[in-house]
């Protein structure tokens, strides 16, 4: 059958170019297989006593075929060109080392996560995770936050329900990891416990230019007991700059406002091309990673604490943000990170 012999001579060929150690030898092999009297050439020719039906099946094997044996005389021409003495049996070296299969490397975000979780872990601080998907009650109301509050307006929320739910009020995306805040010491509180928890998520908020992103991560740490000081609040901040920015790199306080602490801060990092002395890039020798606060005491209340028996202390800072005043890259457009280029990625 016309198809059992185009497959023999391809991989009879094949198999004989392998032997063949001079260009000259397969230059000639080339004419007698492909030539216009070679044997390619003459079995291609009786594609004409194929039956009509079965013709087309046939002409595609015939091409195929081919393509097939210029491709092996082509490479084996150009591996004897480039010295090499038996161009097949070369390349089936079994001895050879293998070829690395390309290896990605996590995510910039996802790497300045783990890091951030191995830094709080030895102060106690345990990873929670609370709903993506959350109740206003959780996301604002409980957080001293009263409906039609106009600091609600800094967080640019996603609304998912349109309607009220009871107490809960609409389901919103969380724009901000505080939403975990009372989740968390409701839970702790019906056991008299304390909290230390550590809650690194996604945050969204209907914001999109060079600097800000609709879906980026915070983490935010929450500390309730009985007595829970200031000083163990800076003492845990400056722990985390330390570890994440590196020794020579310091924190402050600025007294800012927030409605679920108090008082509350905004806290800055020295910026990591000036170490403080301040340059074009920082302006002042200052950047800002977050806010932080003693918990309010309406707080605690919605958490189930007794605001005159237990205090905490609360923190959120921007994951993306930190990881890029920890590397001093200047990323000009923050939405390269998420535009999934791989060649931007390969660099972190
Ligand atoms: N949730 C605030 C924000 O998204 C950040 C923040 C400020 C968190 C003060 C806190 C805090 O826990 O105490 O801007």
């Amino acid at each position: 059958m016309l198809q059992d012999e185009l497959k023999n001579l391809l991989t009879h060929t094949i198999a004989k170019l392998a032997d063949m150690t001079d260009e000259a030898t397969v230059r000639r092999y080339e004419f007698d297989i492909l030539g216009r009297k070679g044997s390619f050439t003459l079995l291609s020719k009786r594609i004409g006593s194929i039956p009509a039906q079965d013709r087309r099946l046939v002409g595609q094997l015939v091409n195929s075929t081919k393509q097939e044996l210029e491709k092996a005389f082509r490479s084996a021409r150009h591996l004897l060109e480039a010295g090499s003495k038996a161009p097949y049996k070369q390349s089936l070296d079994v001895t050879l080392p293998g070829i690395r299969a390309a290896q990605g490397h996590l995510h910039l975000v996802t790497q300045a996560i783990h890091e951030i979780e191995k830094i709080f872990t030895p102060l106690g601080f345990s990873r929670m995770s609370y709903p993506e998907l959350e109740w206003d009650h959780y996301a604002f109301e409980s957080l001293n936050m009263p409906k039609d509050h106009p600091a609600r307006d800094e967080w640019e929320t996603f609304f998912i329900s349109e309607k009220e739910s009871g107490t809960y009020g609409r389901v919103v995306l969380t724009p901000h990891t505080s939403s975990g805040q009372v989740r968390e010491m409701e839970k702790r509180a019906k056991r008299g416990q304390g909290v230390r928890m550590i809650n690194i998520a996604k945050c969204y908020r209907r914001q999109i230019d060079i600097s800000h992103l609709p879906m980026f991560h915070q983490f935010e740490g929450l500390a309730v007991d009985r007595i829970v000081t200031m000083r163990q609040l800076i003492g845990t901040i400056q722990h985390f700059v330390t570890h994440f920015f590196g020794k020579g790199r310091k924190a402050r306080l600025r007294p800012y406002h927030f409605r679920f602490t108090e008082p509350s801060f905004e806290i800055d990092v020295t910026c990591g091309l000036c170490l403080g002395r301040s340059c074009a890039y920082c302006k002042d020798g200052w950047s800002e990673i977050g806010g932080a606060g003693m918990v309010h005491p309406h707080v605690l209340t919605a958490g189930g604490y007794d605001p005159d028996v237990f205090t905490g202390f609360a923190f959120g800072f921007g994951v993306e943000r930190s990881y890029l005043m920890k590397n001093n890259v200047n990323i000009g457009d923050l939405r390269l990170l998420y535009a999934n280029d791989i060649r931007f990625l390969e660099q972190f």
